[in-house]
């Protein structure tokens, strides 16, 4: 294989979510991938703790998704998805489809979480207009939660870092429940912790402010990934369940993070026996080899927009020029029936007691303030350097890329979630690998 040569001036590309002046001034730039391992521009092998950004989970350039992305590019390179077709993209929804939880089997297919976040929010706008209820305009997210970049998505989102520059033009009717992270009650909880169920209850609270007969839909991650890693009280998500179908509101699962085998199921839904009317998902849909992403309606929601309109009529003013994209589709088959074949699913539900065990050997590590996990996930909270938040999870991420395993970091959190197909032994030297350079850090 020949490879390009480095490129020396970086200036032109704005890097999206990165100290652009830092990053440039020392970059890490990655050439190639394979399996568990990236490698750098400067020949280095980097074990891949993170799944690239949670999303490469059959691991990284199999031969079974090259070659049907290829052979897809010489076939049928683009198709228009308005008013035209092409096999592979309703192949790719019902298989899809049949990973859904039941009832959730119509799937709108987008190119990113961000979109499939918006996706959802304006399908849960259109099914209370459709059903006579169009006064139904708010949407409640959560605190700390992210639900991508678009409009839409940072107004239900609680980052406020990602919020505070656009806020004077935010959606205007949203409002957001409490997050559930604390330490306090549910430090170093392995799985679910068991205090916080009651906070689903300030959805009670919102609807008597708002009236139920204004509020259209709910939307939260069930396991909350780029915030830190937080993961659902137990109880909590139920409760959250029923009272949106007391108040007849949608509940929308983001599952850009959780979709497809991160818990050991194929998805959050189906891990915590709670189903909700819309889920997003994207990243793993297609082992995030070419831009993907989808929402999946239970048939109430797309039957009542999709019935309402007149015959002949569009009935829903909403797509995108790549939805279904022939590449994606091709990646997004090939990918499931990868997942099938190799078990790898079933394959992360059987790892995931050893990566708990691994994590949480760190509970006596330098700096570590919280360990928190479940299924391939994992988040380990780091005590902030005074007057410097943030700076000491940098420097660990830094020292482990030093040494060889790319994890990733947000504020003072290291993130964790590897390839479904990692060994025993990779997960043992991810973790050994942070315990040395926690040691090694400030
Ligand atoms: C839960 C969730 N929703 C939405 C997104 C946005 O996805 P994208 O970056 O593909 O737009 C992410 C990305 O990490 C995510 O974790």
């Amino acid at each position: 294989m020949t490879s390009r040569p480095v490129i020396d001036d970086l200036s032109s590309f704005w890097m999206p979510f990165t100290a652009n002046r830092q990053f440039k001034a020392a970059p890490r730039l990655l050439a190639s991938a394979k399996g568990m391992y990236y490698r750098t521009t400067d020949g280095r092998e980097l074990l891949d703790g993170s799944a690239g950004l949670w999303c490469v989970n059959a691991g990284h350039a199999r031969d079974e998704i090259v070659a049907a992305i290829a052979q897809q590019a010489a076939t049928l390179d683009y198709a228009p998805p308005f008013q035209m077709g092409h096999p592979l993209a309703f192949e790719a929804a019902a298989r899809v489809a049949e990973l859904m939880p039941a009832g959730l089997d119509r799937i709108f297919f987008t190119n990113s979480g961000s979109e499939s976040v918006d996706t959802a929010l304006k399908i849960a706008l259109a099914y209370h207009r459709a059903r006579g209820e169009g006064q139904r305009t708010k949407l409640i997210g959560r605190e700390r939660g992210y639900h991508g970049v678009g409009f839409g998505g940072i107004s239900v989102g609680g980052i406020v870092a990602n919020r505070k520059a656009f806020s004077g033009q935010l959606l205007p009717a949203v409002d957001h429940l409490p997050h559930t992270h604390d330490l306090e009650h549910n430090a170093f909880s392995k799985g679910q912790p068991a205090f916080g169920a009651h906070l689903a209850d300030d959805l009670e609270r919102l609807v008597t402010l708002h009236d139920a007969s204004t509020i259209a839909a709910v939307i939260v991650e069930p396991v909350a990934g780029s915030t830190g890693v937080l993961v659902p009280p137990q109880g909590y998500l139920q409760r959250l369940r029923e009272i949106c179908t007391k108040h007849g509101i949608l509940l929308i699962f983001d599952e850009v993070i959780t979709g497809f085998g991160r818990l050991g199921k194929a998805t959050a839904s189906e891990y915590f026996g709670v189903t909700p009317d819309i889920l997003t998902m994207a990243k793993a849909i297609n082992n995030a080899a070419v831009p993907m992403g989808g929402v999946a309606a239970s048939r109430a929601v797309h039957d009542t927009i999709v019935n309402s309109g007149a015959p002949g009529a569009i009935e829903l003013f909403h797509g995108y020029t790549y939805s279904a994209h022939p590449l994606a589709a091709a990646a997004c088959v090939a990918t499931l029936d990868l997942y099938r074949r190799e078990g790898l699913f079933e394959r992360a539900h059987a790892l995931a007691p050893k990566f708990e065990a691994a994590a949480h050997a760190l509970r006596d590590a330098k700096h570590v303030k919280d360990i928190r996990n479940l299924g391939l996930v994992c988040g380990i909270e780091l005590e902030s350097r005074s007057g410097a938040p943030g700076a000491r999870a940098y420097e660990a991420f830094l020292k482990c890329f030093e040494a060889g395993v790319l994890i990733r970091f947000t504020g003072d959190i290291l993130a964790f979630s590897p390839p479904l197909i990692v060994s025993e032994e990779q997960i043992e030297r991810i973790f050994d690998t942070v315990r040395n350079a926690l040691a090694a850090v400030q």
